[in-house]
């Protein structure tokens, strides 16, 4: 059984899609063993409340400095004791000494076919707005593995997704949740929990 550790900032449409797959079995041999959030108002925390999953707030907010708080960051993860940490619409950067203690074992999904628009500053709507300008007719999500950069650790996964002419950022990125982030964060884990993916 592969013990999951979900990272969350915002809404938890990723982190509902994880706990929907293992409900319906496209997730097998898996359980999430607690859901962390830098953000006390997350409805992802609602969402793993209402799934009966232990659900907790470690937020910056809440210590003297970057560095205490990477310290309770990392002691949250650890005390859940995972095998695989997912990072579900994450919006912290991971302390290095975390990526150390779990190597080869952070995912995060991220909205665009990484290389493109992706790195510092490329998060959430941000990314699709630079999709549009740029004026892609094809974009997407991808899954990979988290080193010491940004969106630059080895890919595991990716799905295209059409850009549509009169795309709005909102339009594209619900677009990118529904027909790529949802599907491969999922499969991935599947994948990871069954061997079928290397760590
Ligand atoms: C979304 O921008 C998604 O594309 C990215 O993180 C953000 C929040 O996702 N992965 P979620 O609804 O909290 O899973």
């Amino acid at each position: 059984m592969l013990k999951i550790a979900v990272l969350v900032s915002g809404g938890g449409t990723n982190l509902q899609a994880i706990i929907d797959s293992i409900e319906d079995g496209r997730i097998r041999n898996t359980e999430i063993v607690g859901v962390i959030s830098n953000n006390a108002g997350a409805y992802a925390l609602e969402r793993a409340r209402a799934a009966g999953i232990e659900a907790l707030c470690i937020s910056p907010k809440q210590y003297e400095s970057r560095e205490l708080f990477n310290d309770a960051l990392l002691e949250g993860v650890n005390k859940l004791d995972p095998d695989l940490v997912v990072l579900a619409g994450f919006l912290v950067a991971i302390p290095p000494k975390m990526v150390a203690a779990y190597p080869d074992r952070i995912i995060n999904i991220h909205p665009s076919l990484i290389p493109s628009f992706c790195g510092k500053g490329f998060y959430g709507l941000k990314v699709h707005e630079a999709a549009l300008a740029r004026g892609v007719k094809v974009t997407g999500a991808t899954v990979h593995y988290v080193d010491e950069g940004t969106d630059t650790g080895r890919i595991i996964f990716q799905k295209p997704v059409e850009v549509l002419d009169g795309d709005t950022p909102e339009l594209l990125q619900r677009r990118v949740m529904e027909q790529a982030e949802w599907i491969i964060l999922p499969k991935a884990i599947d994948m990871i929990a069954n061997g079928s993916v290397s760590r």
